[in-house]
């Protein structure tokens, strides 16, 4: 169920000229469910003009830590961060959904490995909570960060990473990219594209001691670096993404007239089950159980955040791809309500 919980604003940091970072506490009662792993996001939800208005941002702090920590990009004409960036201080109340997402993995204190993550722009919130909790909780494994950006000016967490990389001296590299600032090595001066991928595996970062990769970032970026990495012999499965804007080909396709028959629905959601019959519809799965009173999680409803994850017990649904789902779970039967029509005349859903 999409339940809000009041979090209050302990600390509001301007990180670059259009960054903030909040820092949120959770009361104590609400600790064990807002526990979150590294590269997980939380749903922030406010009230504009009498709408609703739901974002996605990841959490870029270290997992096991009592505070919550995101930040928000002031996006040109973007509701929801114009407000946050006018109306969030500290003291200020918002409200939470509980952190989901799979983008992290799980620490091994005692296997040596190599990570590497490549970045661009707000792509660091996820990666820096994966990173420091990487470095905190394996005592024995490197990470290599890739980063882009414009300009240093608008690299958020630059105190941050440097302080990380003074303690985490022999096991952090950090590589800089600017695509509007000339720097003194060629290389870095630049988009992170595949042939300047290919130059760092060359002369910095070599490919085959990589046991791990984590992109997040631009579309165009993460499809160079995933591509230079597996011509360099990296399987596609040690690399994962996080994306943060919606495919505008996925919305599209999403959005198409395909009109659903109407349907037999069942719903498991929160330990119990609801059954509906859905007339026939070209909107989503979500929206048509929006429309019939239930209320899964969600947040996007762009592909993006898969907060509307739900397993398919029985049934057929069409859902465009790409989208965030890893093989495995797709495997499984998940699908994203949000992107999913349903193509059977009955269906059961899953979202425990
Ligand atoms: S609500 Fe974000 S992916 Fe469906």
């Amino acid at each position: 169920m999409s339940q809000f919980f009041a979090l209050t604003l302990s600390d509001v940091q301007r990180d670059t000229a259009d960054s903030l970072v909040l820092t949120l506490e959770v009361p104590e009662q609400h600790r064990a469910r807002f526990a979150h792993r590294a590269g997980q996001h939380l749903t922030l939800r406010t009230w504009l003009e009498g709408e609703e208005l739901r974002r996605s941002y990841s959490l870029c702090n270290a997992s096991g830590e009592a505070a919550l920590q995101l930040a928000i990009k002031r996006i040109a004409g973007g509701r929801f961060s114009e407000w946050a960036h006018q109306h969030l201080h500290v003291g200020a109340v918002i409200e939470a959904m509980t952190p989901t997402g799979n983008f992290g993995l799980d620490t091994q204190a005692d296997v040596p490995r190599h990570y590497a993550a490549f970045a661009a722009g707000s792509g660091i919130t996820p990666i820096l909570s994966v990173l420091e909790t990487t470095l905190r909780d394996e005592p024995h494994s490197r990470f290599t960060l890739v980063y882009g950006n414009r300009d240093l000016a608008s690299v958020q967490f630059r105190e941050r990473l440097c302080t990380l990389k003074d303690r985490y001296l022999a096991r952090l590299s950090v590589f800089h990219f600017f695509s509007n600032e000339p720097q003194d090595v060629a290389l870095f001066g630049g988009r992170i594209d595949q042939p300047r991928c290919q130059s760092l595996f060359d002369s910095c970062l070599s490919v085959p001691t990589l046991d791990q990769v984590y992109l997040c970032g631009p579309a165009g970026m993460m499809e160079a670096a995933s591509a230079a990495l597996q011509a360099n012999g990296l399987p596609a499965s040690r690399i994962r993404r996080e994306q943060f804007v919606a495919d505008p080909a996925i919305r599209q396709r999403a959005a198409s007239a395909v009109v659903s028959p109407g349907v037999a629905l069942t719903v498991r959601l929160e330990g119990a089950t609801r059954r509906l019959r859905l007339p026939p519809s070209d909107d989503s799965l979500l929206d048509r159980m929006l429309k019939s009173g239930l209320a899964p999680r969600y947040s996007c409803k762009s592909g993006v955040c898969a907060t509307c994850r739900c397993r398919v017990l029985e049934g057929q649904v069409d859902m465009p791809s790409p989208h965030p789902l890893d093989a495995s779970e797709v495997a499984q039967g998940f699908v994203l309500a949000c992107l999913s029509k349903a193509l059977s005349p009955s269906l059961t859903l899953a979202f425990d």
